[in-house]
């Protein structure tokens, strides 16, 4: 599909929470497939809470790229309290405008081959009283990869992201796991199989965690090194599922 992301204009990258690895998989996926020569530009329609942080994910995503745009062309909305979207911007008494969003997702769309656009939060988070960043991935007409935790409590929010999503007519890819530890314990290292099998939907990457990145700090930490590996070869890279399942598999007996 390095390759079908062509095909299909791009991907909306929601997750089960916020906080989950969303931008970091943003910035891989857009590394990897900038290396399989796609060319990608990574849009985040809102970002909220800029009061607290050094670095906002697009700016953290375009350090990874090593290439910059104008940050009203792929980051039409900020809000300085980290808040819901519909809250960030009723407190300063604004309304997000969805075809702003649009427009600048249609313009990008001109000049790339595909475009990442990163949700905030999960799926029903509000946009503004009556819509959802469901209802903006439904509107972009994007599918959509689910980030999610690898620890304990992540089956349940899975599932249920993946419900809701196929409830509004969505069309999930799969699951991305972010943020999988070296030592994995046991939730860690049984939770890949039962989303497969609880989800019916592919597990499209798994990335490891890495001590050296900070979004919130802008530090990249050996993102770019790591990316490829993680990520299936549908989305260009050469992460293989099976072979992952079979050592945690492996492991899990090891440690009975
Ligand atoms: N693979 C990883 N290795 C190390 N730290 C990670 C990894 N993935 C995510 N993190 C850290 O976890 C935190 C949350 O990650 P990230 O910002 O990607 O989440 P998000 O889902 O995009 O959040 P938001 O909803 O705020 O956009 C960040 O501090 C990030 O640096
Ligand atoms: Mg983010």
């Amino acid at each position: 599909m390095v390759i079908g992301l062509e095909r299909i204009k791009g991907v909306f990258i929601t997750g089960t929470d916020t906080g989950v690895g969303k931008t970091v998989v943003s910035a891989a996926l857009a590394w990897t497939l900038k290396s399989a020569g796609i060319r990608v530009a990574v849009m985040k329609p809102i970002q909220t809470g800029t009061e607290s942080i050094d670095f906002t994910d697009i700016e953290f995503v375009q350090k990874v790229l090593g290439s910059g745009y104008a940050l009203d062309r792929v980051c039409p909305y900020r809000f300085s309290l980290p808040l819901a979207p519909l809250v960030a911007a009723s407190l300063v008494g604004e309304k997000v405008d969805i075809n702003r969003i649009k427009s600048a997702f249609y313009e990008l769309s001109k000049s790339f081959d595909t475009v990442i656009v990163e949700g905030a939060g999960g799926l029903v988070v509000p946009i503004t009283e009556d819509y959802f960043m469901s209802d903006l991935a439904f509107d972009l007409n994007l599918p959509v990869i689910v980030v999610t935790r690898p620890s304990l409590g992540t089956l349940n929010h899975t599932f249920l992201t993946v419900e809701f999503a196929r409830s509004r007519g969505l069309d999930v890819l799969g699951v991305v796991i972010s943020n999988f530890p070296a030592d994995p314990g046991l939730a860690e290292r049984t939770n890949p199989e039962i989303i497969l099998k609880m989800t019916g939907k592919e597990i499209l990457g798994v990335l490891p965690h890495d001590p050296d990145i900070c979004v919130e700090e802008g530090r990249i930490g050996r993102i770019r090194e790591t990316a490829c590996s993680s990520f299936v070869s549908k989305l260009g890279g050469s992460f293989n599922v099976e072979a992952f399942i079979k050592s945690l598999n492996a492991q899990q007996l090891k440690k009975i």
